[in-house]
């Protein structure tokens, strides 16, 4: 099939889309208004980091398969399906701001072919696609919800080796359509992954159909219950802290039951980044909407927005009840290991807070350190290895699972900390822990 396809917006998403469709065979339009990131696109570089994504961009680039553009004109009149991966940002409110999902819609619809479909990828509240067809009066079948599931850090992976493609709409010649254009993909999916240096998968995903409010409530009910699982995790790991029990323990015998599953189960200092915090808050808008209370995900948001200040006072505690003037190093800045996003990072968090409470911060990331420096309070001082950072320091929060972190020799502490220094793994993650407190250092997790 050499269909034409357009990809309105360059972030995680759409990026992603695009240069994994150049690959399959189609020619791709990637629309991107911002220059400076449209001109790191074209020279065959993605302007965030993920792994094997500038290998694919340039192939694409190069042969021509790929084609960025700041132009809606340019491809969508040729294009036989366009993908809207634009952003939706926060509103002050904790909803999502549909603004660019509305103007990309508006602008795409009035040149595009009249049997070109154009399917939604970004992650909107459930009635949106419903809303766009009425406002724009577009012929409803050639709408399709087909959300995305992708993580940062596993993107190509997860989009190549996916548990499930959703696609929603009512026309099922259409939907069969947006189906045969993965199914391309899955038969590359082999080459692709040895271009972009990536391992091959293992899953055997399904392709599920469906009317388009069910695929749009699938994609934020996805995400929020796997925000429901962490933050039931560290609920059970405040209780764990209370009577001296092991919550990575507990939670490995918990999800060896097959019907709980052990993914996402992972206490520490709780979930951000670009969705999770959004789709819950934007779930409970959902459900307030419709007048129903989603108690649930409510205490969900309450539960992930204790966890930052629940590490700073068991930092506290360990540090004899007061954190002025001390000196505590924070390792890992991204919301998650793999990525450079610090959107709503509870590492950027954790700094923030121990400088408010008058401790001296040092910070190290492997590759968030420029992002963070946005979000991080001024007196943060950010320094480019483990071993600066620590220098001298009387406490460590290990923020982010990055495995540089996890991974790092007791002895490397050991070298640089004061001595009998608290660290804290505020991801429960870290590796040579035994080394450490053989070394005399005071470890401690967040439920253990
Ligand atoms: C999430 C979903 O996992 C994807 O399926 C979805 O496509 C994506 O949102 C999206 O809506 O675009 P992502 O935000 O990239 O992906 O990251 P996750 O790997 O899900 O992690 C989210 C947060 O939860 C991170 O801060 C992570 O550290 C935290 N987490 C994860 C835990 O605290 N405990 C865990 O057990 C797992």
């Amino acid at each position: 099939m050499s269909s034409t396809i357009t990809v309105l917006g360059a972030g995680y998403v759409g990026l992603s889309t695009a240069a994994l469709l150049a690959q399959a065979g189609f020619k791709v339009y990637l629309v991107e208004p911002n220059p400076s990131r449209l001109d790191t696109i074209k020279q065959g570089r993605s302007f965030f980091f993920e792994s094997g994504l500038d290998p694919i961009i340039k192939l694409g680039i190069d042969s021509g398969s790929l084609l960025p553009t700041d132009s809606y004109e340019m491809g969508v009149p040729e294009s036989d399906f366009v993908f809207s991966c634009v952003g939706t940002p926060d509103n002050p409110d904790g909803s999502s701001n549909l603004s660019y999902v509305y103007g990309a819609a508006e602008t795409a619809l009035r040149l595009m072919q009249p049997n070109a479909v154009y399917i939604q990828k970004s992650t909107v509240p459930v009635g949106t696609g419903k809303a766009i067809i009425d406002k724009f009066d577009v012929e409803p079948g050639r709408y399709v919800s087909n959300p995305e599931f992708l993580r940062e850090g596993t993107a190509l992976q997860d989009t190549l080796w996916f548990d499930r493609i959703v696609c929603g709409g009512s026309d099922e010649t259409v939907l069969s359509r947006v189906v045969e254009l993965y199914k391309a993909l899955e038969a590359h999916r082999g080459d692709i992954a040895s271009s972009a240096g990536i391992k091959a998968g293992t899953v055997t995903g399904s392709y599920i159909t469906t009317d388009l409010n069910s695929a749009e409530l699938i994609k934020v009910t996805a995400n929020a219950f796997l925000a429901l699982k962490i933050s039931f995790a560290n609920s059970i790991a405040k209780l764990s802290d209370a009577v001296d029990a092991d919550i990575n323990g507990i939670m490995d015998a918990v999800g060896a039951d097959k019907r709980i599953g052990r993914a996402f189960l992972n206490a520490g200092r709780g979930y951000g980044g670009g969705c999770f915090p959004k789709d819950v808050s934007g779930l409970i808008s959902s459900g307030l909407e419709h007048g129903i209370d989603l108690e649930i995900m409510q205490a969900a948001q309450q539960v992930n927005e204790s966890m930052p200040g629940y590490v700073i006072e068991k930092l506290k505690d360990r540090l004899g009840g007061n954190l002025s003037g001390k000196k505590v190093a924070v390792l890992g800045l991204a919301f998650k290991k793999g990525t450079s996003d610090t959107r709503k990072s509870p590492g950027v968090k954790i700094a923030n807070l121990l400088d408010t409470f008058g401790a001296e911060v040092l910070a190290y990331d492997p590759q968030a350190l420029e992002e963070a420096k946005e979000d991080l309070r001024r007196s943060v001082v950010l320094h480019m290895s483990i071993e600066e950072t620590l220098v001298d320091c009387d406490a460590v929060v290990l923020a982010t699972d990055w495995e540089e972190l996890v991974s790092s020799p007791a002895q490397i502490f050991a070298d640089h900390l004061n001595s009998g220094a608290v660290v804290l793994d505020a991801v429960n993650a870290y590796k040579n822990y035994i080394d450490l407190e053989n070394l005399g250092f005071d470890y401690t997790g967040i439920g253990r």
